[in-house]
């Protein structure tokens, strides 16, 4: 059955997507009408506006008069009276003397508020012009980064090629064992290093606008989903937490760039596993949601962030969690990477939390990236699936970074 298997927190998750989706307002009897008559009035405060103070003044009093003369000579008729000069007059004076004030106190607050709306205007124009100059400070700082980051991959990809090479003393036996032990530290720092660079020159392609999806190919989600779990498995087990995985079926496929996937997934497991204490429960689960999209979500029973936390933590370099932070190493950027490479997809990454009640983050990609294959079958729990379909290309560094 669907959904069945399923986590709640994930089931709450997937309608909270589904909650995202918008919602467009039906127009409504009368909207035309109402825009003409606006439309009327407008015209009618901008011709007055063009006569000045007095001008318009004198044109609505003139106004007043005449309208105050046609009921006059309205209520006479009626009446049947007499009609008289005299009071007609009176009349006339009367409405001169009441609207006068009214109308140039009228004209005083129309003047002020077209001054407050130009003003506004003004405003919202430096807003725009300051919005649009740090946007420009953003990709400048981003293609900075990404150049950066592309100088420091050449050395040190000579660091660690060499030191691989020493390692495996290919030109001849190290004298001394000490330096068998750091050139292996050299090695590993190296590859750390890199796997560091390599996050951040990704973030900063995708937050220049430099990154897409043109490598994109449709594969097989539980393929995926179990080698990613395969990869994280150790961890898992260093750190004594339970590792579970459910798909949907395993006929869903994706059309993605697989890499990214990849380390949006190894990014989310390795933090559930990473803020998830001895005895926890860790699942990895893909649903297809009612209207053909996909949820994948990662949901723990670990520590759990309050809302102004999840905010830092997707913010790049941004930690919480501190006694757990200080626990293990890492640098602040899987979760923001995912959130990025998850919106070059035209997806979401949701993070669903609360402190100590655990995280669930769940990617959702749209429906036109997501197709099933039905003669492949259903398995709601791919465990007894151990083989998979395909090996993701996962980059050696990132890999050794999770594990
Ligand atoms: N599942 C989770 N449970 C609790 N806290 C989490 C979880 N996932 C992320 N966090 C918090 O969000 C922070 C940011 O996560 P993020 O993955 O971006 O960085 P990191 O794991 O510290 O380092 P790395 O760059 O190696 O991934 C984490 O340091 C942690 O405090
Ligand atoms: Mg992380």
């Amino acid at each position: 059955m669907k959904g069945e298997g399923i986590p709640t927190d994930v089931q709450i998750a997937l309608q909270e997507t589904m909650a995202l989706q918008p919602v467009r307002p039906a127009p409504r009897n009368g909207d035309a009408a109402r825009n003409g008559t606006r439309g009327a009035l407008g015209g009618l405060t901008h011709a007055l506006g063009q006569l000045g103070l007095s001008g318009a003044s004198a044109v609505l009093v003139a106004v007043a008069v005449v309208l105050a003369e046609a009921t006059h000579i309205l209520f006479v008729l009626l009446r049947g009276d007499e009609y008289f000069l005299w009071f007609a007059i009176d009349v006339a004076v009367v409405t001169v003397i009441v609207a006068t004030p009214i109308v140039v106190y009228s004209q005083l607050i129309i003047r002020q508020l077209g001054a407050s709306r130009r003003a506004l205007k003004q405003v919202t124009e430096h807003l725009a012009i300051a919005v649009d100059a740090a946007e420009q400070a953003n990709v400048a700082k981003s293609q900075f980064l990404a150049s950066m980051s592309h100088e420091l991959r050449t050395p040190l990809n000579a660091i660690i090629g060499f030191s691989d090479m020493i390692q495996a003393q290919q030109f001849g036996p190290i004298g001394n064992p000490r330096y068998l032990d750091y050139v292996k530290d050299i090695s590993k720092s190296g590859h750390h290093l890199l796997g560091i660079i390599n996050e951040i020159l990704d973030l900063s392609k995708i937050e220049a606008g430099r990154a897409s999806v043109q490598d994109e190919e449709e594969f097989n989600v539980a393929a995926v989903l179990e080698a990613t779990t395969r990869m994280i498995r150790p961890l898992a087990e260093r750190e004594n937490v339970a590792l579970e995985m459910s798909v949907e079926s395993r006929g869903i496929r994706l059309l993605a760039v697989e890499r990214m996937v990849c380390q949006i997934l190894l990014n989310l497991l390795s933090n559930a596993v990473k803020f998830t204490p001895a005895g926890g429960r860790v699942n990895l689960s893909a649903v297809r949601t009612p209207e053909g999209g996909l949820l994948v979500a990662v949901a723990d029973t670990g520590v759990g962030m309050a809302p102004h936390e999840i905010k830092v933590a997707l913010t790049p370099f941004g930690q919480v969690n501190s006694a757990h932070s200080k626990k293990h190493a890492g640098t602040g950027l899987g979760l923001p990477l995912a959130k990025a490479m998850m919106e070059v997809h035209g997806g979401a990454l949701r993070v669903v939390s609360a402190p100590g009640q655990g995280t669930t983050v769940s990617a959702y990609f749209p429906p036109e990236r997501v197709s099933l294959r039905p003669d492949s079958g259903a398995a709601p729990d791919a465990r007894e699936h151990p083989a998979a379909q395909s090996q993701p290309a996962i980059g050696s560094d990132l890999a050794q970074r999770v594990a």
